[in-house]
């Protein structure tokens, strides 16, 4: 990092029970009329032996706001950090000093997360003052290996209770379990000069298009992992409450319904792509944050009574959700030739084009595109009955390493492919949240003709820095972390003069975004987790998953016993075992 930066973030503290003790505002917060706390509905467990989390919120009382100097992060060898109190006010400034002065950065702290984005001269936020569960991982992770544990352990727990409202959406209420996508600080007057600050969670029922946060409970399993592994304190994960709420996301996520295969049917818009944009059915990123939560729940639940047959559901899913992925999403160019002269129209068992998928789906970008040897590939974003979306969707792919979803040959093609197709991923700021854009007709039909969609811009091929901690982990992981340092050097020239933007626009990433907001938190918090991931190794390898040959054998047996042909112990083999 050149020397010459400084990073201020302003922090307010909310306590953790703030919100927990307005029981009015439990029952039925502000704006939504209909909602109703679920555990005063609850049995004390249900039939799939979830218990009831009602007693289980930590109960200090006392609200307390104040200003506490606290040292957050050093985030890279040359970053330093000191704190300063602003005006009486509650608030926490921190300062981060490599070297000479730069303009100060504020980020809205909350005892509890951090804001999406704080800028300023912005007028109209929108929900860009909520925190996001997703938008919190990096910042969570940054915490973590500063050794900033509480703010991460009070999200959690903020978090979980929010899990047990129900919300309405005309008159219905989506599963138990749900996360929320974010929560909104907001202050009710109580008597005299006195007020409350309580939590407003948004469960999609105000989110713009209604859209699901599928991806939220995934991401806060994900996060308690992490908390565990490096803390070191694995009492969080054992409480009763949190057991419960890794049951009751698991259960959401597993349950029955008219799928036809292991991976998660969800409506478009269900994550870090939270509008239109063609993902509705299996996309990738959701199948991949999936697998990651699978993994993470298999290693937290406590094996008891009342945790087993869920926790063999969970292997089972594993199993079959490795195989379907490994098997089905995966090209290079050989397979891509294979599709390319697919026979189409099979009605059998042994049919080879399983998903009738046309050739003319094969488009010239991909043709062009897919490298040359077969050590390069990519997981298709999304496949459902005669469709494959053949677009390249960076985090599925770098969470398919991180978890171990790809085999080790996928995982390292992956990371090739990225390297060999550098101008187009990464450009000038890592990292493009899909290849390529959607133009001309199928933008209007896909996007339904969003403008904040147009091509290569924000969700439409536009260049996230957040997506870098994900990238830098996944270097790690595959034994290159210079693809990573690379990628992070180039992120530092422009980030901190730009106002740290939420993404970048064009082609090749040269524009600071159409609509991109500045100051965002996750793009801060992910260039710093970045720095500190390839300073400590081993910390970050705590953060990934090695292949798991239990869960491979669950997949060959089970393969076997079906009896099918196609099916093979041998099939199976040359598919997942390497
Ligand atoms: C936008 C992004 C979403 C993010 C949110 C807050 O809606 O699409 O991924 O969580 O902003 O930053």
């Amino acid at each position: 990092m050149r020397p010459s930066k400084c990073i201020r973030l302003a922090l307010t503290r909310l306590t953790p029970s703030n919100y927990i003790r307005d029981t009015a505002f439990r029952s039925c917060p502000s704006r939504f009329l209909s909602c109703r706390n679920h555990n005063n509905n609850l049995p004390n467990q249900d039939t799939n032996g979830i218990n009831n989390p009602r007693n289980s919120v930590p109960s200090s009382t006392d609200r307390q706001n104040f200003v506490a100097a606290r040292v957050v992060s050093e985030a890279s060898r040359s970053l330093s950090f000191t704190t300063t109190c602003a005006n009486g006010t509650a608030l926490d400034q921190i300062i981060a000093k490599n070297g000479l002065n730069v303009k100060p950065l504020t980020v809205e702290r909350l005892q509890g997360g951090t804001m999406a984005a704080n800028d300023p001269t912005d007028t109209a936020p929108l929900n860009y003052d909520q925190v996001f569960i997703r938008d919190f991982i990096p910042s969570g992770l940054a915490f973590l290996l500063k050794g900033e544990t509480e703010i991460v352990r009070n999200f959690l727990l903020h978090t979980l209770q929010l899990q047990s409202w129900e919300k309405t959406v005309d008159c219905y209420s989506p599963g138990q379990g749900l996360m929320p996508a974010s929560f909104k600080v907001r202050t009710l007057p109580l008597e005299e000069d006195k007020f409350e600050e309580v939590l407003d969670p948004d469960f999609g029922e105000s989110a713009i298009g209604r859209v699901a946060p599928v991806d939220s409970g995934l991401w806060w399993i994900i996060l308690l992992r992490a908390y565990g592994k490096i803390t070191g304190d694995y009492s969080l994960q054992e409480r009763i409450d949190v057991q419960t709420g890794i049951k009751m996301i698991a259960n959401l996520c597993l349950s029955d319904g008219f799928d036809m295969f292991p991976t998660l049917l969800v409506t478009d818009g269900s994550c870090m792509i939270d509008r239109r944009m063609g993902i509705h059915g299996h996309p990738l990123e959701i199948q991949a944050l999936f697998y990651s939560a699978l993994r993470s729940s298999r290693e937290m639940l406590a094996v008891n009574d009342s945790s087993k047959n869920i926790i063999k559901t969970i292997n089972n899913r594993l199993s079959a959700l490795s195989f379907h992925i490994r098997e089905n999403y995966w090209v290079d160019k050989s397979k891509i030739n294979e599709i390319y002269r697919y026979k189409t129209e099979e009605y059998s068992m042994d049919a080879t084009n399983k998903f009738n998928i046309y050739p003319e789906q094969v488009s010239p970008w991909l043709m062009d595109w897919i490298p040359e040897g077969p050590q390069s590939g990519f997981l298709v974003g999304n496949l459902t009955p005669g469709h494959m979306d053949f677009r390249f969707f960076t985090l599925g792919n770098l969470w398919s390493i991180i978890s171990s979803l790809g085999t080790p040959r996928q995982n390292q093609a992956i990371l090739n492919l990225i390297e060999e197709r550098w101008d187009d991923l990464i450009g000038h700021m890592p990292l493009k949240i899909c290849y390529p854009a959607l133009e001309s007709a199928e933008w209007h039909i896909i996007t339904g003709s969003d403008p904040k969609n147009t091509p290569w811009s924000y969700h439409n091929g536009g260049s996230w820095p957040t997506l870098l901690w994900q990238f830098t982990l996944a270097c790690i992981k595959m034994g290159k972390p210079e693809l990573a340092e690379k990628a992070v050097t180039l992120a530092e020239e422009r980030l901190q003069a730009d106002r740290w933007p939420e993404y970048y626009d064009t082609r090749d990433g040269k524009f600071i975004g159409k609509k991109s907001r500045l100051y965002q938190t996750w793009t801060i918090a992910g260039f710093l987790t970045s720095k500190q991931l390839l300073q400590n190794h081993e910390l970050a390898s705590s953060l990934f998953w090695e292949e798991d040959f239990e869960l491979l054998e669950t997949c060959v047996c089970a393969l076997t016993k079906s009896g099918r042909t196609k099916c093979s112990r041998a099939a199976a083999k040359s598919q997942i075992l390497i």
